[in-house]
């Protein structure tokens, strides 16, 4: 049997994954690590550099040592917009990252909307001032860390997503590079030419000298140095994980839609080769560059699916165990309308409120965890049906007939049929959930997220 072996990292908001799969794509080992999430004040959420390096590596050593064979190639995929900054040097980091959760700089994002920078944000990115995107995120960096814009400016700096984070340290340093669909995500980045933007740099008061170069999501990024891995391993695909998941979902067609629930929720809609701008504040990105052409898709973001999941399993207590939460639901009497908005961390799209809070609804003296885990779980089926009819105006000519499922609350039968009746249309949730992985092949031979995966 040929043991050539494609290794896939995912790297999300709360865990880091390995997949060894074989050339016929059945997944030969996998390895998992939850990641520590740090909550230093309220709405800031950081993660240490450190362990997003660790974690890494760890995994990846436990597939390559469960699954011995010849290793073809290495893609990356991961949790997008969260900000890292290091040392070109040394590779140090100089501060914990930001993770995309985090609204420390609402206040930078709404003085950016006062002063009417929304339009060239929204032209040249795709995106909407908020917290949530990078750009905000690295100029507080720069002004907070004592001589960080300087020595930036210099060149000693290098400003990465994880994706970058990891390159950088399994190339040994060599290699400061991302792919064109975290650049995306930047708010520096022009989605129509593929370019960092000179106007978007001056705004948000960023020096070029600190961006890493942007590249296809098929490419040769460089190979690992062998004292992280024992080896050099080609790294051949880097693709932000929703993107990822869009095309492991196989939605290549204009039209086709992927929802994938993990932290949050992200549902993409491929709209093609040109850009569509959106008239109902869903974001415009890059699904993919391949031989440096650009596909395009319809973004809607929602910041709480499985994290209320957590809620009511670490906060509440009302559950032991994710799985429990559907069988609970079902428990629920009918006759209550409890409602929950679960704005943990503001509202997303379709509404983009970054001081929302949460609330809860019509509770009577009658209601108790079951009432409440329904309410959680059918506020994420309403979350998707807003981005969908958001699509659907944007495109009405193009409105989606199916909607793929994936990530670890597509497993909640509850939650995917109230979804299925609340939109009158089919969800399709993968069998083999790994089968995810397929498509992403096609963004360098081996990314691609794999579903059930937990963000
Ligand atoms: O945009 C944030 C997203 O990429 C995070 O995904 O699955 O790690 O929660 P996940």
């Amino acid at each position: 049997m040929d043991d050539t072996l494609l290794l896939a990292l995912d790297q999300g908001t709360t865990s880091t994954r390995a997949i060894a799969f074989g050339l016929d794509l059945v997944p030969r080992a996998t390895a998992r690590i939850e990641l520590p999430q740090h909550y230093p004040a309220p709405g800031w959420v950081e993660h240490e550099p450190a362990d997003l390096l660790a974690h890494s590596l760890s995994v990846l050593r436990e597939v390559m040592a469960r699954a011995p064979g010849r290793i073809a190639g290495l893609g990356l995929t991961n949790q997008r917009e969260t900000v890292l900054l290091w040392d070109r040097a040394t590779g140090r980091a100089l501060a914990r990252a930001i993770v995309w959760q985090d609204r420390r700089t609402e206040p930078a994002c709404e003085r950016l909307r006062a002063e009417g920078a929304g339009p060239l944000i929204a032209e040249r990115s795709g995106l909407l001032p908020d917290p949530y995107f990078s750009a905000t995120k690295l100029a507080w960096l720069l002004d907070t860390i004592p001589g960080a814009r300087p020595a930036a400016a210099r060149g000693e700096l290098c400003f990465g997503t994880v994706d970058s984070w990891l390159l950088w340290h399994l190339t040994g340093g060599r290699v400061h590079a991302t792919d064109a669909t975290n650049a995306a995500r930047t708010m520096l980045f022009d989605i129509r030419n593929g370019c960092w933007d000179d106007d978007l740099l001056r705004l948000f008061d960023i020096p070029r000298a600190v961006l890493p170069q942007v590249m296809d999501c098929a490419a040769e990024f460089g190979t690992t140095d062998p004292s992280v891995l024992g080896a050099a391993l080609p790294i051949r695909g880097i693709a932000g994980d929703q993107q990822a998941a869009t095309l492991g979902q196989a939605c290549f067609t204009p039209g086709m839609v992927k929802s994938t629930y993990g932290t949050g929720c992200f549902a993409l809609m491929v709209t093609g080769d040109t850009p569509v701008a959106s008239a109902n504040r869903l974001l415009t990105t890059i699904a993919w560059q391949l031989g440096g052409r650009r596909t395009y898709a319809l973004e809607g973001a929602i910041f709480a699916a499985g994290a209320a999941v957590q809620w009511l399993r670490d906060g509440l207590r009302i559950i032991g165990d994710a799985a429990e939460s559907g069988p609970l639901a079902l428990r629920a009497d009918p006759a209550q309308a409890v409602v929950m908005v679960p704005a943990f961390v503001g509202l997303g799209a379709p509404h983009w409120d970054a001081e929302a809070r949460g609330a809860i609804y019509g509770l009577t003296r009658n209601t108790g965890p079951a009432e409440i885990a329904r309410a959680a779980l059918e506020a994420v089926a309403f979350q998707t049906r807003d981005l969908m009819d958001a699509m659907a105006a944007d495109l009405s000519g193009l409105s989606p007939t199916v909607l793929r499922v994936d990530g670890g609350m597509s497993a909640s039968d509850f939650t995917m049929q109230f979804l299925a009746d609340i939109l009158d249309a089919p969800v399709d949730r993968p069998v083999v959930q790994e089968t995810t992985a397929l498509g992403g092949r096609l963004s360098g031979g081996c990314t691609g997220r794999a579903a059930g995966s937990a963000g």
